[in-house]
């Protein structure tokens, strides 16, 4: 496990708290829509920590080619159309680059900040020089906005519990999923990050954003500040 992530509930859990049962079961929101709003028809895209496929699949039906990346070879083992590559995204080097990077999931605001430049340098690394990374913010209130939860019209419930500080500007957030016949809950660290640090983490590894993609600022077009190479 990933210091800090930890995850109850039926079936296999991720390195970094996920359960792959649940992910199969929640529904996928409006990412696939976003991302198709963004991104040239039939693009070649490189999705990280995909898990079982949740946006995969709807990209794939919209005619995209997808390479999904995810360090659990459980959730990959639910990919269906797509190249799978197994392991940590901070150490991915495939020797190809991509029409889009796609970084969704709040994985930017991963704790260490260690593992963060990895992420954002193996976004840099897989870009093609006309190409573009595609990176979903966490919102502004997610960690001062708790308890919350949403009770999904489908019959299942997402409740924020606690974001509690663990140091060095980390909050570890505790997750539950209620569904009538199974709870599954996440613990995992997360690091807040303010349009400027945010900013400022793509800085620091070689990219620059084009332009926020949505009024929450949640989705971002980002873009090598130098031409990649
Ligand atoms: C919250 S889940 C989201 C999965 C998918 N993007 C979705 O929306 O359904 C995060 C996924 O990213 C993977 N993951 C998290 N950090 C990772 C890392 N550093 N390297 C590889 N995979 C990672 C986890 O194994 C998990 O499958």
């Amino acid at each position: 496990m990933r210091e800090g992530h930890e995850g109850t509930g039926p079936g296999a859990i991720t390195p970094d708290g996920c359960a792959v049962e649940l992910y199969t079961r929640l529904p996928v929101g409006d990412e696939p829509e976003v991302i198709a709003g963004v991104a040239p028809a039939g693009a070649r895209i490189l999705e990280l920590g995909s898990g079982v496929g949740r946006m995969t699949h709807p990209l794939i039906e919209r005619g995209f080619t997808v390479t999904a990346v995810d360090e659990s070879a459980a959730m990959l083992e639910r990919v269906r159309g797509a190249r799978t590559i197994c392991g940590p995204i901070e150490e991915l080097d495939l020797g190809e680059r991509f029409d889009v990077v796609l970084l969704a999931s709040f994985l930017v605001h991963t704790g260490d900040p260690e593992v963060r430049r990895g992420i954002l340098r193996t976004c840099l690394r897989h870009v093609a020089d006309d190409g573009f990374v595609l990176i979903q913010r966490e919102g502004e209130d997610y960690h001062t906005n708790v308890p919350r939860e949403r009770v999904d019209p489908r019959g299942f419930t997402v409740r924020v519990v606690s974001a509690e500080p663990v140091g060095d500007g980390v909050d570890s957030v505790f997750v539950e999923y209620l569904f009538p016949d199974g709870v599954w809950t996440q613990t995992f660290r997360a690091r807040p990050l303010t349009r400027e640090q945010f900013e400022e983490a793509l800085g620091e590894a070689g990219l620059a954003v084009d332009r926020y993609l949505t009024e929450d600022r949640m989705w971002v077009k980002a873009v090598p500040a130098v031409p990649a190479g």
